[in-house]
Order: C-alpha cells, then structure tokens, then sequence
C-alpha cells in the first residue's frame, strides 16, 4: 500500500508513530490534521512530507473555499509545519500556485508531486544499485541510518529503496541499521520495512556505527537526505555527520540518495537551513536536553549523491 495518498476526499496515511506495534491508517479531512500528523511525526521523511504538503493545500483549498485570508493562513502553516526537509514547503507552493485555478486543479497537481515521487523512487533505486555495485562489488554490506523506505516516501523510498534493488538483483550480504534515535525510525521503521522484505539486518545503536566501520563490518554508508545545499552539503537525520565522519576514516563510500525534489540550489550551504529543535521531551524527562533533529554533513565526505536524474560524484569535484 502507499503510505500516504488522496482517497475519496481525503488523504489517507500511516500513522508511523503507531508502527512497529501497530499497522494503522489514518483518514485526514481537514488541514489542522494533517499538520498535527506532520508534526508528530505521523507522516515524515523527505517524500512524503513534499506529498503530504501538497495535500495539505489540496485540503486547504477546500476547507476554505471562498475565505482567501483563512486559504493563505492555512497554506503557510502547512509550508512551515516542519522546518528542514525542503520538499514539504516545495510541495505545498507547487499546489498553491494552481490555486488560482480552482480546488480541483490543486488537487491534480499535489497528484503530479505524488506520481513524481513514485517514479523518482524506481529511478534513484536501479541508479543507486548500479553506483553501490560499482563502488563495492557484487555483494556488499550495507549501513544505513533513519528510515528512508516505503515510509519516508510514498512507496520505494530512497536509499532503502537502494537496498531493496540490490537484494532483488541477489547482491546484497546484508544490512545494518542504526537505531536513530530518539525516535527510533531505525529500529522501529527500518526495521519493519526489512523484515517485511525479507532481507536480513542488524539494529546497532547509533553511536556503534563509525566503530562498526572502523570494524569493517559495512562495505558503503547508504541513506537519505531532508536537503542537498547547492554546494553539496548533506542536510539530513542528526547522526548522519558521525557516520560520516566514520566512514571516510575508514576508507567506505558515503553514497547519499534523495530525489531531485530535494535537491535545493536556492540554499548555499548547510549553514543556512533552519536545524529542527524538536525539544527536550523526545529525549528525557529529567533534565535539561538539546534535541536537533538533523545535522549537516560537509560536501568533502560525501562519496555521491544520487538522484533520479543523476549521480553526481562529489569526490570528483562534480557539481550540483
Ligand atoms: O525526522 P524525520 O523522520 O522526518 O527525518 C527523516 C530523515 O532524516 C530521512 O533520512 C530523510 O527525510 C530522507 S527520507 C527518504
């Protein structure tokens, strides 16, 4: 099934937060809703956030038929329910730009964003094997953070859709996941996605990956991104900079995967994307707590980034 979609009226999607537990579906009808489930983490991951932002507006326009002022206010506060992953204000402005043109039109345009995805999906998993399989050989090992599957999109995903193509093409020796705290979209989400697919993996905690590395125990870093910065910084689930780090020292790609709908040649570096804090509460009761939920990983250790257009090789010098 697709994670999140347009039916009969209404968006439909999983509730992640109820996952591994519990398989639910979630019916959304009206625009606070739907930003409470993006804020909850309900619907998350860069793919499907750009969905869910345009649907947001498909609402929206809808809800609030004949009320411009209340329509504006709605579609701002979709554009900016979470900060960081560009494509949910992107997929809430290409919607709203066809508001001009009737609810209807906003609707099949926050559709296109939906296909789009799909096809970007199928598209980034067979460029992404092809660089995987070039990098590391037949079957390589595979480290992954966050969750970045069928989930964190509408189906497919990014790199987890990566390693689901290379298990369909019998060159895949498995897989670790770290767990990503303090949400656990590894161990909960990954996790579920890969057994579900059948394929064999690990849940490490997340400051076991660098040393897993420094191991030998993965053969490429592969995973997502909320942002690729015009100069190649990698804006992505806090944990990423370490893993990073951990893999140029010990001489593994660091292959990033995210479609060109997160590509964002508008922002400079990493320096200028607002860092979501999603406060102390996710991380402990007790005390005092800095909760970021991304980090930025410098252009240099990126081996690659892969599209569903192209594959652009960093370490060659290539450029967004
Ligand atoms: O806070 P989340 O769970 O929305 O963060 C998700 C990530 O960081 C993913 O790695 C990223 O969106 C890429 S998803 C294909």
């Amino acid at each position: 099934m697709r994670t999140i979609d347009w039916v009969d009226g209404a968006v439909e999607l999983i509730d992640q937060t109820a996952l591994p537990g519990e398989l639910k579906v979630l019916r959304v009808t009206a625009v606070a809703e739907l930003i409470a489930a993006i804020r909850s983490l309900a619907v998350r991951g860069a793919p499907a956030l750009g969905v869910a932002g345009a649907f947001g507006v498909a609402l929206a326009a809808r809800e609030f038929a004949g009320d411009a002022e209340g329509l504006a206010r709605a579609v701002r506060a979709v554009e900016v329910a979470r900060p960081t992953a560009v494509n949910l204000a992107r997929g809430a402005r290409r919607a709203a730009a066809r508001l001009g043109d009737g609810a209807e039109a906003v609707l099949a345009e926050a559709c296109a964003v939906r296909d789009e995805e799909v096809a970007a999906s199928a598209a980034m998993a067979a460029l992404g094997a092809d660089l995987v399989q070039e990098l590391c050989g037949e079957r390589p090992r595979v480290l992954t953070h966050c969750n970045t599957g069928a989930l964190a999109a509408v189906v497919g995903g990014t790199a987890l859709a990566v390693v689901f193509e290379l298990q369909r093409r019998g060159a895949l020796a498995g897989v670790i996941a770290s767990e990503t705290r303090p949400l656990l979209q590894g161990a909960r989400l990954t996790a579920w996605e890969l057994e579900r697919a059948g394929i064999g993996f690990r849940v490490a905690v997340d400051s076991a990956g660098p040393f897993l590395l420094a191991r030998g125990e993965a053969d490429v870093v592969i995973l997502g991104a909320d942002r690729i910065c015009a100069n190649g910084d990698v804006v992505n689930k806090v944990g990423t900079y370490a893993h990073a780090l951990g893999a140029r020292r010990a001489g593994v790609p660091f292959v990033v995967v995210a479609p060109e709908s997160t590509v964002d040649m508008d922002t400079p570096d990493g320096a200028a994307v607002e860092i979501e804090d999603r406060g102390a509460a996710e991380v402990t009761p007790f005390s005092a707590a800095v909760n970021p939920a991304f980090d930025i990983t410098p252009n240099d250790l990126v081996t690659a980034v892969v599209t569903d257009r192209r594959v652009v090789r960093l370490d060659r010098g290539e450029k967004l």
